[in-house]
């Protein structure tokens, strides 16, 4: 559990369900009293509070990096099928497949965040004894790592297009700059839309997420509407993943892993909107609705696009039909593009 110094007893919270108005850290006076002086949570603070949690971080993303560089070499991995000109030299690609092992740490730690921001926002499990403010400093701390593994991820496949790339060192990191981070500017393959996608997740997690340290300025109110839509880089995560990993590119069950990793997503939040923390966010009977008829509307469509996505992820399940592809491209012995 990370404890950050200035946030002993934060109660400003991001679930939906707190008041937004910052806690207090006890100050010792010596006479046995303790004054209670109101702190806010700053960036600072969280930051420093993820230091374990970012450390964590590392060791996983170095445990992945080890297996698929392992599994490169013994050509195992789907990355060799797809590139095999990747597995002829793998040590000469090793910044590219950090940025795979990057890849799937941040994939990870943004479903831990959203579970945890799921868990915080709707109902809580009678089995769940962890207290909220502590849930809560897990989650802010576990979405400041996801955005730092995202950035990981995308510059250690700029640094591989550099290091890849015959043109002068200001021409190459220009281009690998474009190639990385700019939409459109990666223009060949899946990659077309696929980079796009993960760009756009990048681009929402920074506002969405960091909003929470100006929520002063911008009305907790506002800042909680605009943090709803955080689900939204969650989903454009998984589908850059299912679109353009290679070790996911085939059917097969490590495909379906991550299909399925997405079962307790759906339900929890399936369960947020059916049973959510905050009154004002239940659904009344229509004429009973205390705000506007869109507004209700909106509500209806979020529960059934949620039940929608539960039933599809379950018929992956059943079926085991995940969408991979089933053949070898016929042609794989070009550049970094994958088709
Ligand atoms: C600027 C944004 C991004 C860029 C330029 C980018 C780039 C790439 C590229 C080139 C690949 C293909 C690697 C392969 O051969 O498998 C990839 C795969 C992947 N990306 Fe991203 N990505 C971005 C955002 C994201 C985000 C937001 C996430 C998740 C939070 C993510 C997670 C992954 C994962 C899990 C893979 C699969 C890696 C594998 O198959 O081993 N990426 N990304």
């Amino acid at each position: 559990m990370v404890d950050g110094p200035a946030d002993g007893a934060d109660t400003d919270t991001d679930t939906g369900a707190g008041t937004g108005t910052g806690a207090g850290t006890g100050t010792g006076t010596g006479t046995g009293t303790r004054e209670r002086t109101p702190t806010r949570v700053t960036l600072r603070s969280d930051l420093r509070a993820s230091t374990v949690d970012g450390l964590i971080a590392l060791i996983v993303t170095g445990a992945v990096f080890a297996l698929l560089y392992a599994r490169i070499r013994s050509r195992a991995s789907s990355t060799a099928t797809v590139m095999p000109f990747m597995a002829d030299d793998p040590g000469g690609f090793w910044m590219y497949f950090l940025s795979q092992a990057f890849g799937w740490s941040a994939l990870l730690w943004a479903w831990g965040t959203v579970v945890l921001g799921l868990l915080l926002s709707g109902a809580r499990p009678a089995w769940l004894r962890i207290p909220a403010p502590r849930l809560e400093r897990l989650h802010r701390t576990t979405s400041l790592n996801t955005i730092a593994l995202i950035v990981a991820h995308a510059l250690f496949f700029a640094a591989e297009l550099i290091n890849h790339d015959t043109d002068s060192w200001y021409g190459s990191t220009w281009t690998a700059f474009v190639e990385s981070f700019v939409p459109g500017g990666y223009a060949s393959g899946t990659g077309r839309i696929a980079i796009p996608v993960g760009q756009a997740a990048l681009y929402l997690a920074i506002p969405l997420g960091l909003l929470f340290y100006v929520r002063h300025r911008i009305g907790a109110r506002a800042w909680r509407v605009m943090h709803r839509f955080v689900i939204v880089v969650y989903v454009l995560s998984v589908w850059h993943t299912l679109l353009y990993g290679t070790n996911v590119w085939y059917d097969g069950w490590f495909r379906t892993s991550v299909w399925l990793l997405q079962l307790p997503i759906a339900a929890l939040f399936l369960a947020r909107l059916l049973r959510p923390a905050r009154r004002s966010q239940r659904l009344a009977a229509p004429g009973a609705h205390p705000g506007s008829k869109a507004g209700w509307s909106l509500r209806l469509t979020g529960r059934l696009l949620a039940a929608g996505t539960l039933a599809v992820l379950l018929a992956v399940l059943i079926t085991g039909r995940d969408g991979g592809r089933a053949e070898p491209p016929a042609d794989t012995s070009s550049t970094h593009n994958h088709d």
